[in-house]
């Protein structure tokens, strides 16, 4: 391979090196059809492939999000996981998914979070390598990121944060030092600094990255993290998103003066070489992949959407007995979240919510109970008709000035064009539909977006406005702009003709046009209170209450931390509303974070769901019915309330974020401040009994017997921690070390063996990676603080 690299370099002039080094597009690589180099698509990831291009023509399968697949703790299940990602990005022509996510849950409040797996290190490594190396397997490559230190949103573009090596060496560094072991062909630097330099350009891209670790593959940049020419001369090998901005012209005229030389060129030319020829990008030989068909995927995705749901208390009440009637309420019931928000975000092209999964498998009835949000939603497209094509969905025409230059049929209402040629040379769009009242009453129907924007309704001109952004995040403009409305009352199957037309505004500093433009409504509803009152009724009368609580798409997304764990709006106080009238009351939680649940004693169970992908509401009547037991344990400490949480603050002093902790992060910090939080890391419960045998250790290598003595099939994940008394070094109470997870039929046993790391035994000293000499215990349970057999290991 290198010979054939050394090949096609030496027939590159400088221009075409250059041109290789920043993006071609959005998503796109540079290719050069004269040495038979494709142009190479990468995609977001991490949980399901999108592709170049946010249209609902071109849907993904939604996978579970990154705590729920950290919330499985078996990386088994990201064989089939990888699989079926490296499916959708070839069906997708995407050369590299960019994930997955590892940075960690340092604080509660980080807004991506859900993104990422767990706060420990070792969990997360585990995953990220299992999801690495199957995603390879298959030929396309993964994208390991964010190299590194960042774990929440706060300013994420300018922030410094400040950690001392060992912390960095142990906790931040080490899920990519894995990931870079198991073989990765390409990795993502971060937006922020740390300690005093800005990842694109700071020296951990060099050590430990590419000369301990010996990483050969790709480091992209975050999208418009490259702060300069200059940059040009360190780690960064490639410029997103292209065409070139930064890299391209002005560097050339710094390399034609001697000012960076040519060879730091080559050696990020030489990187997208190896990783063209690892794809299959160079001589244009696609790696075969095995083919999911729609059906395998949802029943993968359902799979692992169960095997991830953490059960954190069940008095009994679950699994539901056959025909058990139940109320449905919560928000979250009808109008769950698949997925978080922000660049994860995929179009699913089937959803099932937790009320569709249930129909047909229990008798029920539902209401919300809450309204969550006061937004708009997308208008759907069951009330939508296209005036031009007479079909379910809009139009979209794309003007400058008079001329139309394009028109789409669309089916959705929320438009987010990133890097769309069309719209890169329109003056404004044009988005009109027929809408038809499914129900009659006050309607409120509008726009959400950024620039000047104008309704018509029925030809009349009911809003004109400039609309400033609330944030400068992109992501935040494109997913989450401003809203208009009016009020319009409608007799049920009335139609209204509406259309928006929305201004493009000037283009923005290496991205180009992006717009986030949606056509909304909100229908007809009950006052708050009677909405309300109408749960609660519904919750006394029914022999189970499930309540289906959830965070919003405005509160857990990228590129803004949470201001707070509580759940938003009055569902807190329906769940104890719902709670008093029935003292079978199941609660579940639709979020990728956790939240403060101040009801959580006076309900029969909890049963968190994360954002479990697609497949959600089919998962949860598996879970609840006993087809399957939950399979989770958490990722992440749960507490109670934040004001106990040990690390939460995220917000930078004068520009900086002083990780202070150093190593104590997670549950290592609760430990330490010895504050119980309200469910552990590893807890999870499921719905058969267990026994363990005597735990022996040979050396670095650990059995155990589990036999399941109950009477269903179930899941159990064994987890083994050190601890270290009498240390000369600061050290956790106690540290994840290993950990396997078996599934046994009713009677069945089986020995699990784990073995724990060398890693595991050492510490980052002044001089690098040291042991200390001596006793360690090892000690053996069910989370980290049921831990009942313990051993010493020399
Ligand atoms: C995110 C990355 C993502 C990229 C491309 C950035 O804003 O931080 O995770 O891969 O956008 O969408």
């Amino acid at each position: 391979m290198e010979d054939r690299i050394e090949k096609f370099l030496a027939e590159l002039d400088l221009d075409r090196k250059l041109a290789l080094i920043s993006g071609a597009s959005l998503f796109r690589m540079a290719g050069d059809p004269a040495i038979g180099l494709a142009e190479m698509p990468v995609s977001d990831g991490p949980s399901g492939v999108r592709g170049e291009n946010w249209d609902e023509s071109d849907p993904s399968v939604s996978l579970p999000c990154g705590t729920a697949i950290a919330a499985t703790w078996d990386s088994t299940l990201l064989d089939d996981i990888g699989a079926l990602i490296a499916t959708e990005a070839r069906r997708k022509n995407v050369y590299a998914v960019l994930g997955p996510t590892m940075n960690l849950h340092r604080s509660p409040l980080g807004g991506r979070h859900f993104e990422c797996f767990s706060e420990d290190p070792l969990l997360t490594a585990e995953m990220a390598e299992a999801y690495v190396r199957a995603v390879q397997a298959h030929g396309v490559g993964a994208c390991p990121k964010h190299y590194v230190a960042n774990d929440s949103e706060t300013d994420r573009f300018t922030v410094d944060v400040h950690v001392d090596d060992r912390a960095l060496r142990e906790l931040y560094l080490y899920p990519f030092e894995r990931t870079v072991e198991a073989g990765a062909w390409m990795v993502m630097d971060a937006y922020n600094s740390v300690n005093g330099t800005t990842m694109t350009e700071n020296p951990l891209l060099d050590e430990p990255l590419k000369g301990t670790w010996g990483f050969d593959g790709v480091v992209v940049s975050d999208w418009t993290a490259v702060r300069s020419t200059e940059s040009a001369a360190d780690g960064t090998d490639l410029c997103m998103p292209g065409p070139p901005y930064l890299w391209g012209e002005p560097l050339a005229e710094k390399i034609r003066s001697g000012e960076i030389a040519e060879s730091a060129i080559d050696d990020k030319v030489r990187r997208i070489l190896r990783f063209a020829i690892r794809v299959g990008g160079l001589d244009g030989t696609a790696r075969p992949t095995p083919v999911f068909s729609d059906a395998q995927a949802r029943d993968l995705v359902r799979r692992v959407a169960s095997q991830a749901m953490v059960l954190l208390r069940n008095d009994g009440v679950l699994p539901l007995a056959p025909h058990t009637e139940v109320a449905v309420l919560g928000p979250s019931a009808r109008e769950p979240r698949f997925l978080g928000g922000g660049s994860a975000t995929v179009i699913p092209g089937h959803t099932v919510t937790p009320v569709e999964g249930l129909t047909g498998r229990l008798p029920l009835t539902h209401t919300a109970g809450v309204y969550l949000s006061e937004d708009l939603i997308p208008a759907p497209l069951a009330i939508m008709t296209d005036p031009e094509t007479g079909e379910p969905g809009l139009s979209a025409r794309y003007l400058a000035g008079d001329a139309v230059l394009g028109v789409q049929h669309r089916t959705s209402s929320r438009l987010v064009l990133l890097g769309e040629p069309l719209a890169a040379k329109s003056s404004a769009i044009e988005l009109r539909t027929r809408l038809r009242a499914d129900v009659a009453g006050d309607w409120q129907i509008g726009f959400g977006g950024v620039g000047h924007i104008r309704l018509d309704l029925d030809g009349e001109t009911v809003l004109d406005e400039n609309l400033a952004p609330e944030s400068a995040d992109p992501a935040a403009m494109l997913l989450d702009p401003p809203q208009r409305r009016v009020t319009r009352t409608l007799a049920l199957g009335e139609e209204i003709d509406v259309r928006v037309v929305t201004g493009i505004e000037a283009a923005m500093p290496g991205l180009g046009i992006i717009l986030g433009a949606t056509l909304g409504i909100r229908r007809p509803r009950r006052d708050d209170d009677e909405e309300f009152a109408a749960a609660v009724e519904l919750a006394r009368t029914a022999a189970v209450a499930v309540v289906v609580v959830g965070t919003t798409e405005q509160i857990e997304s990228e590129g803004v931390d949470r201001t707070s764990l509580r759940l938003p709006g009055r569902q807190d106080e329906l769940v104890a509303a719902v709670a008093a009238v029935n003292p079978r009351t199941v609660v579940v939680v639709n979020s990728g974070a956790p939240v403060e649940m101040p009801w959580r004693d006076e309900v029969s169970a909890v049963l968190l769901a994360w954002f479990p992908g697609q497949e959600f509401g089919a998962a949860l009547a598996d879970v609840l019915t006993g087809v399957v037991e939950p399979g989770g344990r958490l990722p992440t400490t749960w507490p109670a309330t934040s004001a106990d949480v040990p690390v939460l603050d995220t917000s930078p002093v004068d520009g900086v974020l002083e990780y202070s902790e150093s190593i104590h992060i997670g549950y290592r910090a609760w430990l330490r401040a010895g504050t119980e939080p309200a469910y552990p890391f590893g807890h999870g419960l499921g719905y058969t009994s267990w026994e363990t045998g005597d735990l022996v250790v040979n050396e670095r290598e650990l059995t155990l017997t589990v036999t399941n003595t109950g009477g269903r099939p179930g899941k159990q994940v064994v987890q083994a921690y050190l601890s270290r008394a009498d240390s000369a070094v600061d050290r956790p109470v106690r540290w994840l070390a290993g950990f396997g997870a078996v599934t046994l039929a009713p009677g069945e046993s089986r020995t699990v063996t784990i073995t724990l790391p060398a890693r595991a035994f050492q510490h980052w000293g002044p001089d690098g990676w040291e042991t200390e000499p001596g006793e360690f215990t090892v000690l053996v349970g069910t989370s980290v603080d049921d831990l009942p057999h313990a051993a010493r290991v020399h």
